[in-house]
């Protein structure tokens, strides 16, 4: 039988999300039905979205930027059914394809200043990727310099480029001769570049993360101070180019600015096929491609494909036949006024920002009492939880699709598409005035929704070493993994940052070895008893001897978990071990210690008192653990108990996993284990050893 996709479509139409918990990513599908947004949608056009009940949604994402045209422009589909039409040659590889050769020519026209060849990529990553190259062969020196915040893509080279931590943990190390300066500083550039190492600058000219803008004339004397010191400036206008911003590259606001590199990619083909163009001087491709030798030494399989480029061709023509770029600041300019008149009557709006249709609102803290409590309260539980407290309600009561700006900071972002009419532009602000009235009412509903997800939150950082503490919180993949990422700070539990950092710092030589986490663990079981059994018996020689390996044990409860993390062996078998281990060492030193004071004057109750509590840690341990199970298998907590829901359970279980494992800490490594040194070198001093 012959393939039909609109029969496979609507056959399987709703069971996104069950496929994606088993074949993609169970993670985000997690994420998306938390916050609410687990619709499956099945028709776009225009601004618009409908999903499989029919509902029809207004989308502020745009696919991240990619939709400027709207979604399934009536142009470009025209030319991709027609291109279709007539079987084109494609792909032909040795050979020189005309339309790629048309949509350069046509770019060119475009760009401000003289660029003079481009090179095709297949998304915006592999376009940053090709500009370090092109930098680092065309100069022949090796440094490229970011800025904080800045988001280039994800793939090796770009993420060495990334400038917030939460996207770069765990994926060390990056590619060398990365530095990172502050956004609008030309100072710390000028000292960059006095070093002389320099290849590149590379730089979004609206900072995606957060909406930043660039002060007045701040990227026209960064490429002015890069030509000066024989660096190239490299704008990376993959989502404020293309109209975007009101002007066809972002940079054409800040005047006369020269760059020698430029990154274009996500809106280019009206978003049916991936694509991306890199456009640059003829001098630094005389160096890429140097000789015949070198004349395909930078290429890509599908870097000139016949459909991107008539998608290509066929958007950049609908943006001149409807006048987008002139429509994106006028889309913007009325968004960003409408916004700003409701600053003044909302207290928790900070600043409204835009360039054109890039669109950042950014909250801060109230003056009132109330919504001041509510604030400190939400941001005490996760610092990237007070967006979602708009995304949310937006979404789920008015329709409207919109994204959380960036990790560790009160931002929502705008990027819509560029065809939104009058009604559209209304419906955002009705929408948004509504929600924001809602959550100037403090105790009440908007808030009660954070309250909710700060408990999933604050249950997910509760336990050590388990996959959720991994990823920190629910939040820290949002639709465009732009969230909420509570840096390991959430992990800092006694013991703190710096045993964390010592601890990956001493772990380091036995990342290539045959020593596992367990190994590790095994350790800290071993010392711990030894030194509880010691403790008992009244010796206090080998007490000493136990407490002082057992130090090092605050170290190993860091490095175990260090060490799955930087050899990639994390286990269940592994997580469940480390869990037993603690128990173990936690119930043995309170028996070690009740026996041991009880040998004193303390009498009988001592060790009981040390079983109890021992024995209340295990329980808490044993419930933490139940609870993890049954959320991994996205089961509810403890049944239907009647107005007792899986949210109390987790709201109680999340502080005491906390808990359990500060006291554990406490007795068993950082803090209780060099009392516990301490005292039986006391008792040996005074000669009490047997
Ligand atoms: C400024 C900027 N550069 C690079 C990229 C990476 O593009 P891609 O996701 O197509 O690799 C993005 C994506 O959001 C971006 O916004």
């Amino acid at each position: 039988m012959q393939f039909n996709i609109k029969e496979l479509l609507a056959g399987a139409q709703g069971t996104n999300f069950e496929l994606h918990d088993k074949h993609i990513n169970p993670q985000f599908s997690k994420v998306l039905r938390t916050i609410g947004f687990d619709h499956c949608y099945t028709r776009g056009v225009g601004p618009y979205l409908w999903d499989d009940k029919g509902n029809k949604y207004l989308d502020m994402i745009a696919g991240y930027g990619v939709f400027n045209l709207g979604r399934n422009h009536p142009s470009v589909k025209q030319a991709l059914i027609d291109f279709m039409d007539v079987d084109y040659a494609s792909l032909v590889q040795m050979e020189a394809p005309l339309l790629s050769g048309l949509l350069a020519e046509e770019l060119k026209t475009r760009i401000p200043n003289e660029l003079d060849i481009v090179y095709f990529t297949n998304s915006g990553t592999e376009g940053v990727e090709t500009a370090i190259k092109f930098a680092r062969c065309s100069t022949r020196r090796s440094t490229i310099i970011y800025c904080k915040k800045a988001f280039h893509g994800l793939s090796n080279g770009s993420l060495a480029l990334n400038g917030d931590e939460s996207f770069r943990k765990g994926f060390e190390p990056f590619l060398p001769d990365c530095r990172m300066i502050a956004f609008n500083d030309l100072n710390a550039l000028e000292d960059e570049l006095m070093k002389g190492d320099v290849a590149g600058f590379i730089v979004e000219p609206v900072q995606g993360k957060g909406v930043n803008l660039p002060a007045p004339g701040y990227l026209r004397d960064a490429a002015a101070l890069c030509r000066r010191h024989g660096a190239l400036f490299i704008a990376d206008e993959i989502q404020s180019g293309m109209g975007r911003t009101g002007r066809f590259l972002a940079l054409e606001h800040d005047g006369d600015v020269d760059p020698d590199i430029v990154i274009l990619s996500k809106s280019l083909s009206g978003g049916y096929v991936p694509v991306g163009a890199v456009l640059t001087r003829r001098w630094i491709y005389d160096h890429v491609f140097s000789s015949l030798d070198r004349a395909v030494v930078h290429s890509s399989t599908f870097g000139q494909g016949g459909m991107a480029m008539a998608a290509g061709l066929a958007t950049l023509s609908t943006m001149d036949e409807f006048d987008l770029i002139a429509r994106a600041e006028r889309i913007g300019r009325q968004l960003g006024e409408g916004l700003q008149a409701m600053q003044s009557r909302f207290e928790l709006i900070k600043d409204v920002r835009w360039r054109g249709c890039m669109v950042g609102i950014e909250f801060g803290p109230p003056r009132s009492l109330g919504l001041r409590t509510g604030w400190e309260m939400v941001h005490a539980m996760d610092s990237n939880l007070f967006p979602q407290a708009i995304t949310m309600p937006l979404m789920q009561e008015h329709r409207v699709l919109t994204q959380v700006a960036g990790h560790h900071i009160d931002v929502i972002k705008l990027l819509p598409t560029l065809v939104m009419n009058d009604d559209d532009i209304r419906w955002f602000l009705n929408a948004f005035e509504d929600v924001m009235q809602k959550m100037e009412k403090f105790p009440g509903p908007a808030w009660d929704v954070l309250s909710r997800l700060g408990k999933i939150a604050v249950t997910n950082r509760g336990r050590k070493h388990s996959p959720q503490t991994q990823s920190a919180s629910i939040m820290q993949t949002q639709p465009d993994f732009e969230t909420a990422a509570p840096e390991q700070k959430v992990n800092s539990k006694a013991g703190g940052t710096w045993a964390h950092r010592i601890a990956r710092w001493a772990i380091r030589p036995l990342v290539n070895t045959s020593v596992t986490p367990n190994h590790l663990t095994t350790l800290r079981l071993l010392t711990g008893v030894a030194a509880a059994g010691a403790f008992a018996v009244g010796d206090y020689f080998w007490t000493a001897w136990g407490g002082l390996l057992f130090v090092v044990s605050a170290f190993l409860d860091r490095a175990d978990g260090e060490l799955a993390r930087l050899t990639g062996q994390m286990s269940t078998t592994g997580h469940r071990y480390d869990l037993v281990s603690d128990v173990v060492v936690t119930v043995l030193l309170f028996i070690g210690i009740g026996i041991g004071l009880s040998n004193g004057a303390l009498g009988w109750w001592a060790p009981l008192m040390g079983i109890i509590s021992g024995l209340s840690v295990a329980a808490i341990f044993w419930v933490v653990t139940r609870m993890e199970q049954k959320s991994a298998k996205g089961e509810p907590a403890f049944g239907s108990v009647k107005g007792f829901d899986a949210d109390d359970v987790l709201f109680i279980v999340g502080p005491m996993a906390w808990l359990d494992d500060l006291i554990a800490l406490l007795l068993a490594s950082s803090f209780g284990a060099p009392l516990f040194l301490i005292f039986a070198l006391y008792q040996l001093k005074h000669k009490k050893a047997v």
